[in-house]
């Protein structure tokens, strides 16, 4: 594997899109899925997840968008060991440069009797096709047993030299339920690899969840015992406590190559812009003390670490603030600043806007400028992140009022468009001003939500502060999340509702519980 004067490269698989986008509550559009994808190729991640294009029309058409436009990355998509996932995958990643199929079957007794109500024989069978069948399609096919950490080390070699044999390029070892421990998961993939030789022909890869907080160490425990492909997601989103956090598992690698021995090839000064993107666009908050990209990962506050920082930052300082790029957060832009300064100043913040929703984003620009006294960095990127995709949905509102309101009643009128159907106007009251609005969405869609969770936050502190309303909906069955902003919160939540009532009518998600079938 490539790397300078013989040193061998980690390779950083970001499955963001895919594991981080299966987290409760987020649901992104087919635009905000590409943004951040593009995103993710400047920070050079080696390999990009971009989902699992069975499960829905908008993962298909994300990851077939990905596939086309994000250059650099290999592309990936996940497929059960099912035919169809198998040909969807690849009709969704074939347009990329570097193409993958990323094929999983459960190996586990649990898994093996209660999820795939399957047996041993059948499982070893089922991954040697599919991976001969992904292998058939694709240059490049990953397998990942799952639940490998809780199944029987010598099932486990079976499984995975029959995937070997069938072609499997990468073999991805995954921590599924974040049950195993950095030393045992060494020495179990150290046996793996006595017990199948072959595999130090292909990249052996891990993937980990955080349910007991281990999910960086053992991934980085995977490192000590061979694997060169760590799989990650940015700000440690993913399925319950999420999977091991790119940025940590990143600067870990970078800032102590002298103990790993490798090196990884992601630009360290895209991250602290990357975990700010995904936070923005999913809603998911970093906490101030987060590893790397926290508020709080390089203040000091005792007396005695400003001082010794003062003296030498080496005193209490491992990395500097610029390796994850936060001298970018000094973005001040004034009322008189031109579109080029904002599109500059978006670019470096990581959000590369064009045409219309630059178009856009510079009459909001303008709006705020004209009542704060400087635009910031944080007011640019919410900003950013409410446009990217604000053009993909089908219904536009044009304009709300709340037409009537006695004690806690409220009546509003909307008038929202269809790009394909036309404008349609409704009335309807509410409990207050924001229920009503809601309802009279509902009434000019035709589409019943339930909102779920609506939380309300200022942008910046200050009296003239954005205020930004996020809301997750239900829709037949599922949820969709929605952000809207505005100096006006009433106009935030109608934003924020629509842009939900979008996501869920652009097909995100199936509603058929396609999981449960069994192979
Ligand atoms: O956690 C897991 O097992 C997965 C697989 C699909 C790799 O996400
Ligand atoms: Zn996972």
């Amino acid at each position: 594997m490539e790397g300078k004067e013989g040193t061998e490269r980690v390779h950083i698989f970001d499955t963001t899109l895919r594991d981080g986008e299966q987290s409760p509550g987020i649901s992104l559009s087919v635009e905000e899925k590409v943004e951040i994808a593009q995103q993710l190729g400047r920070l050079k991640v080696d390999v990009i997840e971009a989902g699992f294009p069975i499960t829905s029309e908008g993962d298909f058409e994300s990851v077939s968008r990905i596939a086309s436009e994000v250059r650099g990355p290999i592309i990936t998509g996940l497929a059960r060991v099912h035919e169809a996932d198998i040909v969807r995958a690849w009709e969704a990643v074939q347009w990329s440069e570097r193409p993958r199929i990323h094929t999983f079957v459960g190996t586990s007794d649990l898994h093996i009797e209660h999820q795939m109500r399957s047996n041993k024989e059948d499982i070893v069978k089922m991954a040697r096709e599919a991976v001969g069948h992904a292998k058939s399609l694709s240059p490049d096919v990953e397998f990942s047993p799952m639940d490998a950490t809780r199944t029987d080390i010598g099932f486990l070699s079976e499984v995975v030299a029959a995937a070997v044999e069938a072609g499997a390029d990468v073999v991805n070892i995954a921590d599924t339920v974040g049950y195993t421990t950095p030393v045992e998961f060494a020495a179990f993939l150290r046996d793996l690899k006595e017990r199948v030789p072959e595999l130090a022909e292909r990249t052996l890869s891990v993937h980990c969840h955080d349910d007991l907080g281990l999910a960086v160490a053992n991934s980085l425990a995977g490192v000590t015992a061979g694997a060169r492909q760590i799989e990650v997601a940015v700000n440690g989103i993913g399925e319950r406590a999420g999977n091991a956090s790119l940025e940590e598992v990143v600067m870990a690698l970078a800032t102590r190559e002298d103990f790993y021995g490798v090196e990884v090839g992601t630009e360290t000064r895209q991250l602290s812009n990357t975990s700010r993107l995904i936070s923005n666009v999913t809603g998911y908050d970093v906490p101030p003390n987060k590893a790397i990209v926290g508020r709080n990962a390089f203040a000091h506050e005792s007396g005695i670490h400003q001082d010794g920082v003062l003296k030498d930052r080496r005193t209490f300082e491992i990395m500097k603030p610029e390796d994850i790029g936060l001298d970018s957060n000094n973005i001040f832009l004034g009322k008189h600043s031109g579109r080029h300064a904002l599109s500059d100043a978006l670019a470096e913040l990581g959000y590369h806007l064009e045409g219309e929703p630059l178009k856009r984003a510079f009459e909001r620009f303008k709006e705020i400028a004209d009542h704060k006294k400087s635009v910031t960095a944080a007011d640019l990127e919410a900003i950013a992140a409410d446009e990217v995709g604000a053009f993909e949905g089908k219904y536009v509102l044009e304009s709300f009022r709340v037409v009537a309101a006695t004690g806690r009643q409220s009546r509003a009128a909307v008038t929202i468009s269809h790009a394909d159907h036309g404008t349609f106007e409704a009335e309807a009251e509410g409990d207050g001003p924001v229920d009503s609005v809601f309802r009279a969405v509902d009434a000019a869609t035709g589409v019943k939500g339930r909102l779920t969770d609506f939380r309300i936050d200022a942008v910046t502190g200050g009296k003239d502060a954005l205020g930004e309303v996020r809301v997750t909906v239900e829709f037949d069955g599922a949820e969709y999340s929605g952000r809207g902003l505005s100096q006006d919160v009433v106009d935030a939540a109608a934003r924020a509702y629509v842009r939900a009532a979008n996501v869920y009518a652009t097909g995100k998600k199936l509603s058929a519980d396609w999981a449960a079938s069994t192979p």
